[in-house]
Protein backbone atom coordinates (compact mmCIF):
# COMPACT_ATOMS: atom_id res chain seq x y z
CA UNK A 1 0.00 0.00 0.00
CA UNK A 2 1.48 3.29 -1.09
CA UNK A 3 1.39 5.93 1.76
CA UNK A 4 1.78 9.45 1.82
CA UNK A 5 1.86 9.11 -1.43
CA UNK A 6 2.14 12.66 -3.46
CA UNK A 7 -0.83 13.53 -6.05
CA UNK A 8 0.59 13.25 -10.20
CA UNK A 9 1.13 17.12 -9.94
CA UNK A 10 3.53 17.11 -6.77
CA UNK A 11 1.46 18.20 -4.05
CA UNK A 12 2.15 16.60 -0.69
CA UNK A 13 -0.45 14.22 1.17
CA UNK A 14 -2.58 16.63 3.38
CA UNK A 15 -3.90 15.68 6.38
CA UNK A 16 -6.64 17.65 8.27
CA UNK A 17 -5.27 17.51 12.32
CA UNK A 18 -7.17 15.91 14.93
CA UNK A 19 -8.86 18.76 17.22
CA UNK A 20 -10.46 18.23 20.37
CA UNK A 21 -13.43 20.63 21.06
CA UNK A 22 -13.31 22.94 18.01
CA UNK A 23 -12.44 20.33 15.76
CA UNK A 24 -15.05 17.67 16.34
CA UNK A 25 -17.71 16.29 14.00
CA UNK A 26 -19.45 19.09 12.96
CA UNK A 27 -15.99 20.97 12.17
CA UNK A 28 -15.14 17.34 10.21
CA UNK A 29 -18.33 17.37 7.86
CA UNK A 30 -17.92 21.19 7.13
CA UNK A 31 -14.06 20.85 5.93
CA UNK A 32 -15.39 17.43 3.65
CA UNK A 33 -17.88 19.43 2.05
CA UNK A 34 -15.06 21.79 0.82
CA UNK A 35 -12.59 19.26 0.58
CA UNK A 36 -8.95 19.22 -0.73
CA UNK A 37 -7.92 17.37 1.65
CA UNK A 38 -6.68 13.08 1.94
CA UNK A 39 -6.76 12.01 4.74
CA UNK A 40 -8.65 13.60 8.39
CA UNK A 41 -7.68 12.31 12.02
CA UNK A 42 -10.36 12.13 14.55
CA UNK A 43 -9.75 13.72 18.11
CA UNK A 44 -8.10 11.53 20.38
CA UNK A 45 -10.25 8.72 22.57
CA UNK A 46 -8.96 8.71 25.66
CA UNK A 47 -8.40 5.09 26.94
CA UNK A 48 -8.08 5.45 30.87
CA UNK A 49 -6.94 2.35 32.71
CA UNK A 50 -10.26 1.08 33.99
CA UNK A 51 -11.41 1.33 30.53
CA UNK A 52 -14.01 -0.70 28.40
CA UNK A 53 -12.98 -0.81 25.10
CA UNK A 54 -15.96 -1.92 23.32
CA UNK A 55 -18.29 0.50 24.96
CA UNK A 56 -15.92 3.52 23.90
CA UNK A 57 -14.79 2.44 20.48
CA UNK A 58 -18.14 3.37 19.35
CA UNK A 59 -17.50 6.78 19.58
CA UNK A 60 -15.56 6.62 16.88
CA UNK A 61 -17.65 6.52 13.21
CA UNK A 62 -15.01 5.44 9.94
CA UNK A 63 -17.58 6.35 7.35
CA UNK A 64 -17.98 10.12 9.25
CA UNK A 65 -16.31 11.89 6.40
CA UNK A 66 -16.69 8.92 3.36
CA UNK A 67 -15.21 9.16 0.79
CA UNK A 68 -12.43 10.85 2.77
CA UNK A 69 -10.40 8.37 5.31
CA UNK A 70 -10.54 9.42 9.04
CA UNK A 71 -8.37 7.92 11.10
CA UNK A 72 -8.57 7.57 14.64
CA UNK A 73 -6.52 8.48 17.45
CA UNK A 74 -6.47 7.06 20.72
CA UNK A 75 -4.16 8.14 24.17
CA UNK A 76 -3.90 6.41 26.98
CA UNK A 77 -0.51 4.42 28.84
CA UNK A 78 -2.02 0.79 29.64
CA UNK A 79 0.05 -1.40 26.99
CA UNK A 80 -2.74 -3.96 26.92
CA UNK A 81 -5.69 -1.60 26.83
CA UNK A 82 -3.69 0.41 24.27
CA UNK A 83 -3.61 -3.07 21.96
CA UNK A 84 -6.84 -3.78 23.01
CA UNK A 85 -8.08 -0.17 21.63
CA UNK A 86 -6.25 -0.90 18.44
CA UNK A 87 -8.14 -3.93 17.74
CA UNK A 88 -11.44 -2.61 18.64
CA UNK A 89 -10.46 0.23 16.35
CA UNK A 90 -9.44 -1.77 13.30
CA UNK A 91 -12.98 -3.86 13.81
CA UNK A 92 -14.65 -0.48 13.73
CA UNK A 93 -13.01 -0.09 10.13
CA UNK A 94 -10.22 2.35 11.19
CA UNK A 95 -7.71 3.03 7.85
CA UNK A 96 -4.99 3.76 10.62
CA UNK A 97 -4.96 4.35 14.06
CA UNK A 98 -2.50 7.31 15.66
CA UNK A 99 -0.74 7.08 19.25
CA UNK A 100 -1.32 10.15 20.86
CA UNK A 101 2.15 11.17 22.58
CA UNK A 102 1.36 15.09 22.41
CA UNK A 103 -1.95 16.08 24.88
CA UNK A 104 -0.62 18.69 27.04
CA UNK A 105 -3.68 18.41 29.46
CA UNK A 106 -2.81 17.59 33.22
CA UNK A 107 -5.57 15.11 33.92
CA UNK A 108 -4.18 13.30 31.12
CA UNK A 109 -0.82 13.91 31.74
CA UNK A 110 -1.00 13.06 35.10
CA UNK A 111 -1.68 9.04 34.34
CA UNK A 112 0.92 8.97 31.87
CA UNK A 113 -0.37 9.34 29.01
CA UNK A 114 -0.71 12.11 25.94
CA UNK A 115 2.57 14.15 26.28
CA UNK A 116 3.90 11.87 29.29
CA UNK A 117 4.78 9.31 27.35
CA UNK A 118 7.68 11.01 26.08
CA UNK A 119 9.29 11.79 29.19
CA UNK A 120 10.27 7.66 29.05
CA UNK A 121 10.84 6.14 25.35
CA UNK A 122 10.99 2.97 26.39
CA UNK A 123 7.58 3.26 27.70
CA UNK A 124 6.53 4.96 24.29
CA UNK A 125 8.02 1.90 22.36
CA UNK A 126 6.10 -0.70 24.41
CA UNK A 127 2.63 1.22 23.79
CA UNK A 128 3.45 1.34 20.55
CA UNK A 129 4.67 -2.37 19.87
CA UNK A 130 1.67 -3.20 21.50
CA UNK A 131 -0.76 -1.42 18.73
CA UNK A 132 1.14 -2.67 16.19
CA UNK A 133 1.47 -6.39 17.06
CA UNK A 134 -2.51 -6.30 17.50
CA UNK A 135 -3.42 -4.57 14.08
CA UNK A 136 -2.67 -5.42 10.16
CA UNK A 137 -3.51 -1.84 10.00
CA UNK A 138 -0.97 1.31 9.91
CA UNK A 139 0.00 2.38 13.55
CA UNK A 140 1.10 5.92 13.55
CA UNK A 141 2.24 8.56 16.05
CA UNK A 142 2.08 11.80 16.85
CA UNK A 143 4.36 13.24 19.05
CA UNK A 144 5.65 16.98 20.52
CA UNK A 145 8.90 17.23 20.33
CA UNK A 146 9.73 16.41 24.18
CA UNK A 147 7.82 17.14 27.02
CA UNK A 148 9.68 19.66 29.97
CA UNK A 149 12.83 20.14 26.96
CA UNK A 150 14.00 18.56 24.01
CA UNK A 151 16.57 16.28 25.97
CA UNK A 152 14.89 12.68 24.86
CA UNK A 153 13.84 14.22 21.24
CA UNK A 154 16.11 11.55 19.58
CA UNK A 155 15.47 8.68 22.02
CA UNK A 156 11.65 8.99 21.45
CA UNK A 157 11.97 9.36 17.61
CA UNK A 158 13.52 5.87 17.43
CA UNK A 159 11.45 4.73 20.34
CA UNK A 160 8.46 5.32 18.00
CA UNK A 161 10.23 3.99 14.76
CA UNK A 162 11.47 1.19 16.55
CA UNK A 163 7.87 -0.09 17.56
CA UNK A 164 7.01 -0.84 14.05
CA UNK A 165 4.86 2.12 13.50
CA UNK A 166 4.46 3.40 9.27
CA UNK A 167 5.23 6.89 10.01
CA UNK A 168 4.97 9.97 12.48
CA UNK A 169 4.04 13.19 12.73
CA UNK A 170 5.63 15.81 14.50
CA UNK A 171 4.20 19.08 16.07
CA UNK A 172 7.67 20.40 17.09
CA UNK A 173 7.13 21.87 20.46
CA UNK A 174 7.49 20.82 23.67
CA UNK A 175 4.43 20.11 25.83
CA UNK A 176 5.49 23.32 28.64
CA UNK A 177 5.87 25.20 25.41
CA UNK A 178 2.16 24.78 24.81
CA UNK A 179 1.33 26.72 21.80
CA UNK A 180 3.75 29.36 22.82
CA UNK A 181 6.74 29.78 20.72
CA UNK A 182 7.11 29.28 17.15
CA UNK A 183 7.11 25.43 15.67
CA UNK A 184 10.64 24.86 15.45
CA UNK A 185 9.93 23.53 11.92
CA UNK A 186 14.14 22.61 12.37
CA UNK A 187 13.01 19.45 14.33
CA UNK A 188 10.92 17.96 11.50
CA UNK A 189 14.25 18.50 9.25
CA UNK A 190 16.11 16.73 12.15
CA UNK A 191 13.71 14.05 12.84
CA UNK A 192 13.73 13.69 8.59
CA UNK A 193 17.43 13.09 8.24
CA UNK A 194 17.38 10.84 11.07
CA UNK A 195 14.86 8.21 10.63
CA UNK A 196 14.10 5.95 8.08
CA UNK A 197 10.13 5.86 8.16
CA UNK A 198 7.92 8.80 6.40
CA UNK A 199 7.33 12.02 9.07
CA UNK A 200 4.88 14.30 8.43
CA UNK A 201 5.44 17.78 8.55
CA UNK A 202 3.10 19.83 11.47
CA UNK A 203 2.59 23.14 13.37
CA UNK A 204 2.09 26.54 12.00
CA UNK A 205 0.93 26.29 8.97
CA UNK A 206 -1.39 29.23 8.05
CA UNK A 207 -1.07 29.99 4.22
CA UNK A 208 -0.01 28.16 0.57
CA UNK A 209 3.49 29.68 1.10
CA UNK A 210 3.80 28.39 4.85
CA UNK A 211 3.06 24.89 3.44
CA UNK A 212 5.82 25.41 0.57
CA UNK A 213 8.71 26.42 3.25
CA UNK A 214 8.08 23.91 5.90
CA UNK A 215 7.99 21.57 2.59
CA UNK A 216 11.41 23.13 1.62
CA UNK A 217 12.84 23.40 5.26
CA UNK A 218 11.80 20.42 6.49
CA UNK A 219 11.78 17.92 3.80
CA UNK A 220 8.93 16.59 5.16
CA UNK A 221 6.89 13.81 3.54
CA UNK A 222 3.45 15.10 3.92
CA UNK A 223 1.79 18.14 5.72
CA UNK A 224 -0.76 17.89 8.61
CA UNK A 225 -3.04 21.30 8.94
CA UNK A 226 -5.15 22.22 12.18
CA UNK A 227 -5.56 25.97 13.03
CA UNK A 228 -5.02 27.05 9.75
CA UNK A 229 -7.82 25.09 7.95
CA UNK A 230 -10.28 26.81 10.90
CA UNK A 231 -8.86 30.20 10.38
CA UNK A 232 -9.09 29.21 6.01
CA UNK A 233 -11.31 26.18 5.26
CA UNK A 234 -10.06 26.53 1.93
CA UNK A 235 -6.08 26.01 2.62
CA UNK A 236 -5.79 22.81 1.80
CA UNK A 237 -7.33 23.32 -2.18
CA UNK A 238 -5.33 26.51 -2.37
CA UNK A 239 -2.18 24.04 -1.96
CA UNK A 240 -3.63 21.64 -4.60
CA UNK A 241 -3.45 24.25 -7.03
CA UNK A 242 -0.47 25.40 -6.09
CA UNK A 243 1.05 22.44 -7.37
CA UNK A 244 -1.61 22.62 -10.33
CA UNK A 245 -0.36 25.94 -11.30
CA UNK A 246 -3.49 27.30 -10.76
CA UNK A 247 -5.13 29.82 -8.42
CA UNK A 248 -8.06 28.53 -6.02
CA UNK A 249 -9.90 31.60 -4.98
CA UNK A 250 -12.66 30.52 -1.69
CA UNK A 251 -16.25 31.20 -2.43
CA UNK A 252 -18.97 32.25 -0.91
CA UNK A 253 -20.82 29.33 -2.08
CA UNK A 254 -17.96 27.05 -0.81
CA UNK A 255 -18.39 29.34 3.00
CA UNK A 256 -22.37 28.51 2.55
CA UNK A 257 -22.24 24.93 2.32
CA UNK A 258 -19.13 24.58 4.71
CA UNK A 259 -21.65 26.69 7.32
CA UNK A 260 -24.67 24.34 6.06
CA UNK A 261 -22.75 20.79 6.51
CA UNK A 262 -22.08 22.27 10.27
CA UNK A 263 -25.42 23.22 11.01
CA UNK A 264 -26.35 19.68 10.03
CA UNK A 265 -24.53 18.03 12.00
CA UNK A 266 -25.63 19.47 15.04
CA UNK A 267 -27.25 16.93 17.02
CA UNK A 268 -31.06 18.29 17.07
CA UNK A 269 -31.18 17.96 21.09
CA UNK A 270 -28.67 20.53 21.35
CA UNK A 271 -29.84 23.74 22.69
CA UNK A 272 -29.70 27.12 20.50
CA UNK A 273 -27.59 29.15 22.76
CA UNK A 274 -25.10 26.09 22.65
CA UNK A 275 -25.15 26.06 19.04
CA UNK A 276 -24.57 29.54 18.78
CA UNK A 277 -21.62 29.52 21.15
CA UNK A 278 -20.29 27.17 18.59
CA UNK A 279 -20.59 29.03 15.50
CA UNK A 280 -19.40 32.35 17.20
CA UNK A 281 -15.85 29.62 18.17
CA UNK A 282 -16.07 28.74 14.54
CA UNK A 283 -16.19 32.16 13.45
CA UNK A 284 -13.76 33.66 16.42
CA UNK A 285 -11.08 31.62 14.20
CA UNK A 286 -12.31 32.22 11.00
CA UNK A 287 -11.12 36.12 10.77
CA UNK A 288 -7.98 35.69 12.20
CA UNK A 289 -5.45 36.81 9.92
CA UNK A 290 -7.83 38.40 7.11
CA UNK A 291 -7.50 41.90 8.02
CA UNK A 292 -10.73 43.19 6.24
CA UNK A 293 -13.05 40.37 7.85
CA UNK A 294 -10.77 40.86 11.25
CA UNK A 295 -12.95 44.26 11.38
CA UNK A 296 -16.03 42.16 11.09
CA UNK A 297 -15.24 39.97 13.95
CA UNK A 298 -16.22 41.83 17.48
CA UNK A 299 -19.54 42.57 15.99
CA UNK A 300 -20.43 38.97 15.33
CA UNK A 301 -19.27 38.09 18.41
CA UNK A 302 -21.53 40.95 20.15
CA UNK A 303 -24.48 39.35 18.94
CA UNK A 304 -26.85 38.55 21.67
CA UNK A 305 -29.29 36.99 19.44
CA UNK A 306 -29.36 33.22 20.83
CA UNK A 307 -31.74 31.69 18.19
CA UNK A 308 -29.42 30.09 15.22
CA UNK A 309 -31.40 31.62 12.59
CA UNK A 310 -31.41 34.85 13.67
CA UNK A 311 -27.64 35.00 14.34
CA UNK A 312 -27.22 33.62 11.00
CA UNK A 313 -29.17 36.28 9.53
CA UNK A 314 -27.62 38.79 11.11
CA UNK A 315 -23.64 37.47 10.94
CA UNK A 316 -23.79 35.79 7.42
CA UNK A 317 -24.21 38.90 5.52
CA UNK A 318 -21.54 40.92 7.01
CA UNK A 319 -19.15 37.92 6.19
CA UNK A 320 -21.19 37.72 2.81
CA UNK A 321 -20.08 41.61 2.06
CA UNK A 322 -16.41 40.65 1.87
CA UNK A 323 -16.93 37.89 -0.58
CA UNK A 324 -18.51 40.04 -3.42
C1 LIG B 1 -8.19 22.93 20.10
C2 LIG B 1 -7.12 21.95 19.76
C3 LIG B 1 -7.34 20.61 20.02
C4 LIG B 1 -6.36 19.65 19.70
N1 LIG B 1 -6.62 18.32 19.89
C5 LIG B 1 -5.70 17.39 19.50
C6 LIG B 1 -5.99 16.01 19.56
O1 LIG B 1 -7.09 15.55 19.90
N2 LIG B 1 -5.00 15.14 19.19
C7 LIG B 1 -3.76 15.59 18.76
O2 LIG B 1 -2.90 14.76 18.44
N3 LIG B 1 -3.50 16.89 18.64
C8 LIG B 1 -4.42 17.79 18.98
N4 LIG B 1 -4.16 19.12 18.81
C9 LIG B 1 -2.88 19.53 18.18
C10 LIG B 1 -3.07 19.71 16.67
O3 LIG B 1 -3.43 18.50 16.04
C11 LIG B 1 -1.76 20.23 16.01
O4 LIG B 1 -0.73 19.33 16.28
C12 LIG B 1 -1.38 21.61 16.55
O5 LIG B 1 -2.50 22.47 16.64
C13 LIG B 1 -0.32 22.26 15.67
O6 LIG B 1 -0.75 22.33 14.33
P1 LIG B 1 -1.42 23.64 13.68
O7 LIG B 1 -0.44 24.79 13.89
O8 LIG B 1 -1.61 23.29 12.24
O9 LIG B 1 -2.69 23.89 14.41
C14 LIG B 1 -5.11 20.08 19.14
C15 LIG B 1 -4.91 21.42 18.88
C16 LIG B 1 -5.89 22.36 19.17
C17 LIG B 1 -5.64 23.80 18.85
Amino acid sequence: MNILQKNSNGCPYLILAPMEGVGDQCFRKAMASIGGFNEAVRDFLRVPSNAHVQSLAIRYQANEITPIPLAAQIMGSDIQLMGDMAREMAIRGAPRIDLNCGCPSNTVTGRGAGSSLLKDPDHLYKVAHAMVNAVEIPVTAKLRSGFDDISLFKENLLAAQESGIRYLTLHPRTKVEGYGPPARWDLIAEAKSLLKIPVVGNGDILTVDDALNMLKITQCDALMIGRGSIINPFIFHQIQAHFDGKHYERSWNGLQSYFNAYLDEMPPEMSEKTKVGKLKQLMNFLFKIDPVLLEQRPAILRFANHNVEAFLDEALPLLKAHFE
